[in-house]
């Protein structure tokens, strides 16, 4: 009887596994194609050697990066306070944040005035997911 319960359960768990494995192998960025996503990007923040802050903080090394951790740049509120509560730039942080910057502060924060300086949604996942795999690429030397 028990045997019986349990035995699709566990297959059912199985299946799922399996499952999320695939994805995640399918949601891997190419930095060739996020090189291009980055030019979007471009005209707010810079990456790489001798990258300055524009509108926007400098991006190099951004994968692991603290959030709101670039000296000098004067950061909106909302992500200095996520910052100090101890955000780690992720990819799958990054993933969510790129999506809608605002939107991801006011959930993280759980504050419904969050607000974001930066004012750009990047709404597809595969640009996003490039764009990551291409920031992935560029680390602080
Ligand atoms: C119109 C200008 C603009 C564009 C375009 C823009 N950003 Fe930003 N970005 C900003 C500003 C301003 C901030 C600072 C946000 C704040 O202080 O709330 C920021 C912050 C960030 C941060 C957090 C940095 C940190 O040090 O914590 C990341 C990551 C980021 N941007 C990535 C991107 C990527 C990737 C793109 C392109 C897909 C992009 N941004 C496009 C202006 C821009």
């Amino acid at each position: 009887m028990t045997f019986k319960t349990i035995k699709p359960v566990l297959l059912l768990s199985a299946m799922i596994a399996g499952q999320a494995m695939i994805t995640t192998a399918h949601a891997e960025g190419d930095a060739e194609v996020g090189k291009k996503v980055f030019k979007k990007c471009a005209s707010c923040h810079m990456v790489g050697e001798g990258a300055k802050n524009k509108v926007g903080p400098y991006l190099t090394g951004i994968v692991g990066r603290s959030a709101a951790s670039v000296e000098k740049f004067k950061y909106g509120k909302s992500i200095v306070a996520a910052g100090e509560a101890g955000l780690i730039w992720t990819e799958e942080e990054l993933f969510d944040y790129l999506k809608d910057p605002k939107k991801y502060l006011r959930a993280k924060l759980d504050d419904k005035k969050a607000k974001s300086k930066m004012a750009f949604k990047l709404k597809k996942e595969k640009d996003r997911l490039n764009v990551i795999a291409y920031l992935k690429t560029i680390t602080a030397e």
